[in-house]
């Protein structure tokens, strides 16, 4: 018997996941990639769909090509977050579709066709890419894909000559690991993130023997970093969709609990963010702001 496949974690009682489902969401860590599932070799399917169009077709068309003929999928979607372009998108691989609506989310109930149409267009848009404006591998999904953050700029402009060992947690694609890198200084370099595709690329971004890369959730490496020198960051301040300040907190905690005595955490944040208690709180002895403007802040804080 093929498996059952499951991308995304919907709401309790949102859909009904397949037991024994194989997680394809590259948010978790551990889970399948499914660019690398057999043709036509699983029996169902549950998508919570991502909301960005080539992700969220990408995603799709692979789960359409996985699927055996026939086999049932279903796909769901907050309304505000692409559910209500669910069912054309659907139809434009040629799906059969019956739609439904349910506390706040569209569902879309689909028996693939034997032959869907333009899968291989969607898989090579949302496809890891050589970006030439950035010179970096990307894909679309991930942070800020196509363009370095405008966040991520700043604290660039702002970072001292670094040295020893640090990490950058929320690498995303490297931006910011590639400029610790640059010093000769730093001899050790820790990259992590939660997005297995982010770290894929951060991997081809930064061929360099001091570093590794870890695709992990910063808030659950339960002491495996500690004694660093540095830690540079751009925190996320968003869990699937929604702001999450706790989130960002739980980074600063995590900068704090990994770094020496003396060592120090460059990080930027939007303005409206409230770190300033949870910074005081974790770097007791000093935090200092060393840049506010654009709509950011750059701290730099020291254990
Ligand atoms: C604001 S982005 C910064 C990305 C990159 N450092 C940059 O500056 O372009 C935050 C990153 O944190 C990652 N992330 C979100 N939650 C995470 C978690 N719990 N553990 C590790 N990484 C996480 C996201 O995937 C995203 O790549």
């Amino acid at each position: 018997m093929g498996a059952a496949l499951l991308y995304g974690v919907p709401a309790p009682g949102l859909a009904e996941t397949p037991a024994g489902a194989v997680q394809l969401s590259p948010l978790i860590p551990g889970s399948s990639d499914l660019a690398g599932l057999a043709d036509a070799s699983a029996d169902e399917a549950v998508v919570l769909a991502p909301p960005g169009v080539l992700e969220r077709d990408f995603v799709l068309a692979h789960v359409l090509r996985a699927l055996k003929p026939g086999a049932p999928l279903t796909v769901l979607a907050p309304k505000d977050k692409g559910g209500s372009r669910l069912k054309k998108a659907l139809e434009r691989f040629g799906c059969e579709v019956s739609e439904d609506a349910r506390r706040h989310h569209r569902f879309c109930y689909v028996t693939p066709p034997t032959a869907p149409k333009d899968l291989d267009i969607a898989m090579a848009a949302g496809a890891p890419r050589l970006s030439q404006s950035l010179g970096l591998w990307t894909q679309p999904g991930v942070f800020s894909w196509d363009r370095v953050d405008p966040g991520t700029a700043r604290l660039m402009e702002l970072l001292p000559t670094l040295s020893g060992k640090g990490a950058d947690l929320g690498c995303g694609i490297g931006v910011l690991s590639l400029e610790a890198l640059k010093s000769a200084k730093v001899t050790g370099l820790t990259a992590v993130d939660i997005d297995r595709r982010a770290v894929d690329c951060a991997r081809r971004n930064l061929e360099d023997p001091r570093l590794e890369v870890l695709w992990a959730d910063v808030r659950r490496l339960d002491g495996k970093l500690s004694g660093l020198d540095f830690v540079i960051m751009n925190p996320p301040f968003h869990d699937g969709g929604a702001e999450d300040r706790a989130l960002g907190m739980g980074f600063i905690r995590a900068a704090a609990a990994m770094l020496a005595p003396g060592g120090v955490c460059w990080m930027v944040a939007n303005r409206h963010l409230p770190y300033e208690a949870v910074l005081a709180e974790a770097f007791p002895k000093a935090v200092a702001l060393k840049a506010e403007a654009g709509g950011f802040k750059v701290y730099e804080a020291r254990k």
